[in-house]
């Protein structure tokens, strides 16, 4: 486990400061995603910066090495601990994600495939089944020996497996007490983090709180009590 394991989402593009403002950026980690990339611009890197924050950038690069290489290495500067990629780009665009990543210090994460994708649709562009598909993903991800992945927390067990020391990034989290939206399959915190999750990422319970800063607390709290 590492210090700070609570990677809280800004999706709001509108409504955002009010989190910077509450969170105690040694406690957590601000995940800026592409909702709110595109909207700001890096304007939303700078603002979670001065706020003293580390960031997940969750922006999800896929294109040729080149490219890809050549866009995370334009970030040097911020305060990136984090970036995502597709693994599905391959293994020389892992190779070059990872190589701009060491460039900027951050930590290049690789998604294996977006959990919005049914078995059909699996098998129509992976031609296999999701477990197969994830394994794969997986065993590519170790291959090219790329720093970590984001799971499911249900994939946890099977990141462990296939990804030893590597670190695992999950969303989907929920106090069990909390209201429902639209995750499906949630875990709640401390499950996450003894089945081997590095970070959790959770964006409504708290941001969405009319409280947030107890929000953040109480989730806090269940993962460090005894
Ligand atoms: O608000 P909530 O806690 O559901 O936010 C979770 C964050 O994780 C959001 O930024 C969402 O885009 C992201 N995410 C997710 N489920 C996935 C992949 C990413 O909820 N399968």
């Amino acid at each position: 486990m590492t210090e700070k394991n609570i990677i809280v989402a800004l999706d709001d593009p509108l409504d955002y400061q009010g989190v910077l403002e509450v969170l105690d950026p040694k406690k957590c980690i601000i995940k800026v995603g592409s909702v709110i990339f595109n909207y700001h611009g890096r304007k939303i890197l700078d603002e979670v910066a001065n706020h003293g924050f580390e960031i997940f950038f969750d922006i999800k690069f896929h294109d040729i090495p080149n490219t890809v290489s050549k866009s995370i290495k334009s970030f040097k500067g911020y305060p990136i601990k984090l970036l995502t990629i597709h693994l599905s780009g391959g293994s020389s665009m892992i190779k070059s994600a990872l190589v701009s990543s060491k460039n900027i210090n951050a930590k290049c994460i690789g998604v294996s495939i977006l959990t919005s994708i049914n078995e059909e649709e699996s098998k129509e562009v992976y031609n296999q089944e999701i477990p197969k598909t994830v394994t794969s993903m997986f065993n590519l991800a170790n291959e090219a020996d790329i720093d970590g992945v984001v799971c499911s927390p249900h994939e946890l067990k099977l990141a462990g497996d296939l990804l030893q020391g590597k670190i695992k990034i999950t969303p989907g989290i929920r106090l069990s007490d909390s209201n429902s939206d639209d995750q499906s399959r949630v875990m709640n915190p401390k499950e996450a983090i003894d089945l081997g999750a590095t970070y959790l990422v959770i964006g409504r319970p708290i941001t969405s709180h009319k409280d947030k800063a107890s929000a953040f607390e109480k989730i806090y709290q269940s993962i460090y009590e005894k």
